[in-house]
């Protein structure tokens, strides 16, 4: 089984080298991309493979939303225009503390939907229940990096009775590598500021035995990053380099007032930064250093945060700001070019996930792809696809998105995922939670 993709504009990475193939065919077989190239191949169209014509359209590799909490789609709306700290304590902590995981499971099914219709192939994401979310996202058919959320800021030398930490470690046995390598599972210490430093460390030991990769949030506002140099004399980033959580592979998300020093932190050891700029500004948290990160060759990758500080988890407003805010914040419009915010979208995401060999349309790599519709009127003149695409994209464009070489969303249409169950049963939780 699998798809010819015939007449079509590809644009992708040759590792780091942007590629545009004009009039191109890319096939597919099973789960993986099996041949990109020019002009068409009669063997494949005798193979009984469904032919797409591709006249008029991109082909590009699906997007990874590298930080975002999908259940909190239930919270869209709620609280906004609060600062960070008002809204997480005084108000969206107080309903995820009424949270069941019925709840989590429907609003992780409308951040799901939400994504595919926009191109989101893959995702990080940390909350909880995430038996429940990993359920949702193994039904939907997407790629996801998941993990539970864990704080505890009560200092003790022993946490192996901490329940949350035996959660994560059950979710990882249950999921981690599930659903064809679909599904994987990180640790996440959730901040600096609600986990105690052995709380840290315990979670880092754990996940190290496991082999887990680790998810953090890290210096998102200068409240935290003040108080960290007020409590431990040292930024958070230094903070979490002295625990030794970035020994193992990690990504850490928002990093808006990390040093040069963190950034050479960073990129000794491999850290992703994971760039928010519409949470960021929503949030008034600031504006990450990512014209800096990119100089120094940190992997640099785009997230939506949670759908309650975005307030969607649409990923081309995120690769539209992230081209857009540095050039006005340094009053320097090659501070990040429409080249390097695609690529934080799309190689950068998959890279800083850890799934190998997807994030390109490539021979051999997971046919993880979206077809865009360019005969929309802000797509003309054609002088430079990958500008429009950073600048003038809509997640409307998107026509059909491939997983796995799965079609999984085409034409509007949810191939696994039951929109109007969906509907329904989000009215119904939203009853009972905000009564
Ligand atoms: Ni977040």
């Amino acid at each position: 089984m699998g798809y010819i993709i015939e007449n079509i504009t590809v644009i992708t990475w040759d590792d780091d080298r942007l590629k545009v193939l004009e009039n191109a065919t890319v096939e597919t077989d099973g789960d993986r991309i099996s041949r990109v190239g020019c002009g068409k191949n009669d063997a494949a169209r005798r193979s009984g493979k469904i032919r797409i014509d591709g006249t008029g359209k991109a082909l590009i590799p699906g997007l990874v939303n590298a930080h975002t909490h999908i259940p909190m789609t239930l919270l869209r709306s709620y609280a906004d225009d609060l600062a960070l700290h008002t809204w997480l304590f005084d108000h969206i902590f107080k309903i995820e503390d009424k949270l069941t995981d019925d709840d989590v499971y429907w609003g992780s099914q409308l951040g799901l939907m939400e994504m595919l219709a926009g191109g989101t192939t893959c995702f990080a994401d940390m909350y909880y229940f995430v038996d429940r979310i990993a359920e949702a996202a193994a039904e939907s058919g997407m790629r996801a990096l998941l993990s539970r959320g864990l704080t505890n800021n009560e200092d003790k030398d022993d946490y192996s009775d901490d329940y949350r930490i035996k959660e994560a470690v059950e979710t990882f046995r249950r999921w981690n590598g599930a659903e064809n390598n679909r599904i994987r599972v990180a640790f996440a210490p959730h901040a600096i500021y609600t986990c105690a430093p052995k709380y840290i460390k315990a979670i880092r030991d754990t996940a190290e035995k496991l082999g887990a990769v680790i998810h953090v949030h890290v210096d998102e506002t200068l409240k935290e990053h003040n108080n960290s140099l007020n409590q431990y004399g040292k930024t958070p980033t230094q903070h979490l380099y002295d625990l030794g959580l970035f020994d193992l592979p990690a990504i850490a998300a928002h990093c808006v007032h990390v040093t040069d020093t963190d950034m050479d932190l960073m990129m000794e050891k491999s850290v992703s930064f994971i760039h928010n700029p519409t949470s960021n500004l929503k949030l008034g948290s600031g504006i990450a250093p990512v014209p800096d990160a990119l100089k120094k060759g940190i992997n640099v990758a785009l997230g939506t945060d949670g759908a309650s500080s975005n307030n969607n988890l649409n990923m081309w407003e995120e690769i539209n700001l992230a081209a857009l805010i540095h050039k006005g914040a340094r009053q320097d419009p090659l501070a990040v070019r429409a080249e390097e915010a695609f690529r934080m979208a799309t190689a950068n995401g998959a890279r800083a996930l850890g799934f190998n060999n997807t994030g390109q349309i490539r021979e051999g790599f997971s046919a993880d792809m979206v077809l865009i519709d360019l005969s929309k009127p802000h797509y003309l003149p054609e002088h430079n696809i990958v500008s429009n695409l950073a600048y003038s994209a809509q997640a409307s464009d998107v026509e059909t998105v491939f997983v796995d070489g799965r079609i999984l969303y085409d034409k509007g249409e949810f191939k696994t995922l039951d929109r109007e169950k969906i509907l329904y049963n989000i009215k119904r939780v939203c009853e009972r939670l905000f009564s």
